[in-house]
């Protein structure tokens, strides 16, 4: 067994199986870049501070660089020690230099918020991308009507676009979270050390400046123990893909016989291994299932948080595998969302169909009445009659004979039928934020301007 980096109070090394449930390298290895990156910074930063040789600093940081080749080129199995074992073996001892005034502690701190933050703007990126091709949908939909529901039920007749504009705006609100918590991610915690700082003459804004972070913590136990950013950064995924699921179920119900409201294509969907008719929406079902995940792994960081002491503990090795898959997840959902919406059809005549054979104009018919200035409670009543009467002889509202209309209220005249069109249901919706065709306009005008 190889000499530990830490093995020089030690007497004996750990059973291989405590060592492999002491390891992180499985999972870690997946920061290589940062990690490479905080070290070429620190050891910039002691050559300028005169802690090291100009000379030192170059060996080391080229060989930093090769040994991150040699981890692209598949020579390289391993992170931190690994890395600093390779270095000390590709460039002798001076290589050993590299840690003066670092601690594993803030240097795997500086390498999660590297990562977070990077895989954040990349998560900002695919989010506006998906909004785009909402946007592409909505600006094609607006006149496209179909029924609105509440409580799953028929309830008035809406435009498409109003109804996929929604699944924008949740995204709109989760980028302005992303974009918020970077505040907190986009933190230097590099020179903390172990917990207390150190007695090199390090420059900590130095390194804030090479890595380019925005500020750097002002207390170095706060530096190497604050997982808030993780915690928030999952919560943020969780909720996204909270939302994400939610779409995922329309798209999924959308697509049944039941509905056929649209047709995903055939790159989206999947077979049965039994059923040769079967066509399933496999990704939007994964997407809705996955939501399991990334909660999972929230709730986990939090658990995990609760009652720790100062500083550093070994628990929060654990913030690193959920953070991991669930950014792996998020990514993943949102490019297959992305390519699943773009590429689905949507059944505008067979939209227009249910709009016509449903009751979802009930309340418009109400307001007709109240229009003839029948109070609403009255007019309720009375289109309750009448829809149970169409139920009773299957008809809808704008099959019913005039006289048959007259006799529930002789103030019903002849207009009712366009006024019941589904059509001019929306379109007298001039409320702001509203489904009215020149509402919806205005929203799709407003979101363009957003992004
Ligand atoms: N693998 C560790 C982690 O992910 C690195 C920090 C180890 N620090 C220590 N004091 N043992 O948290």
């Amino acid at each position: 067994m190889t000499k530990k980096a830490w093995g020089g109070r030690f007497e004996s090394n750990p059973e291989s199986w405590v060592d492999a449930f002491n390891a992180s390298i499985h999972f870690d290895k997946n920061l290589i870049d940062q990690d490479i990156q905080g070290s070429i910074a620190h050891a910039t930063m002691l050559a300028e501070q005169n802690i090291i040789k100009t000379e030192e600093a170059n060996q080391i940081i080229q060989g930093l660089k090769d040994i991150q080749a040699d981890y692209y080129n598949g020579n390289l199995e391993d992170i931190h020690l690994n890395i600093e074992h390779a270095l000390i073996q590709k460039i002798g001892q001076v290589g050993g230099k590299l840690h003066t005034g670092r601690s594993r502690n803030d240097q795997v701190a500086t390498d999660m918020h590297l990562y977070t933050k990077q895989h954040v703007q990349e998560i900002l990126t695919l989010i506006e991308s998906l909004q785009k091709s909402i946007l592409v949908i909505a600006d094609e939909h607006v006149h496209t009507i179909m029924p609105g529901y509440t409580h799953l039920q028929r309830a008035q007749p809406i435009s498409f676009a109003h109804h996929i504009m929604t699944y924008f705006w949740m995204l709109e609100r989760d980028k302005s979270r992303f974009n918020d918590s970077l505040k907190r991610i986009d933190i230097s915690p590099l020179g903390a050390a172990a917990l207390s700082g150190t007695t090199h003459p390090i420059d900590r804004h130095r390194t804030q400046e090479l890595l380019n972070f925005s500020s750097l913590y002002e207390n170095s136990l706060d530096a190497v123990s604050d997982r808030d950013y993780i915690v928030e950064t999952l919560h943020n995924i969780s909720l996204t893909m909270v939302h994400l699921s939610r779409f995922a179920e329309e798209i999924i119900f959308w697509s049944t016989d039941e509905a056929k409201f649209i047709t995903l294509s055939d790159s989206f969907s999947t077979g049965s291994s039994i059923m040769p008719q079967k066509k399933n929406p496999d990704m939007a079902e994964l997407i809705r299932g996955k939501v399991g995940r990334t909660t999972g792994h929230l709730m986990s960081m939090l658990v995990t948080l609760k009652g720790l002491p100062l500083a550093y503990n070994k628990d929060m090795q654990e913030d690193k595998e959920g953070l991991f898959d669930a950014i792996h997840t998020i990514k993943g959902s949102l490019r297959i969302f992305e390519g699943m919406i773009s590429t689905m059809q949507v059944n505008k005549e067979r939209l227009n169909e249910t709009v016509h054979k449903d009751f979802s104009n009930a309340t418009e018919l109400a307001d007709y009445l109240v229009e003839q200035n029948i109070p609403f409670r009255e007019a309720h009543e009375i289109v309750g009659k009448i829809v149970l009467w169409c139920i009773q002889n299957g008809k809808y509202l704008l099959d019913v004979p005039l006289e048959q209309y007259q006799s529930y209220n002789e103030r019903i005249q002849e207009n009712v039928y366009d006024y019941l069109k589904p059509e001019n249901c929306l379109n007298r919706r001039k409320s702001y934020g509203s489904t009215g065709q020149e509402s919806v306009q205005h929203q799709i005008n407003v979101a363009k301007e957003l992004i």
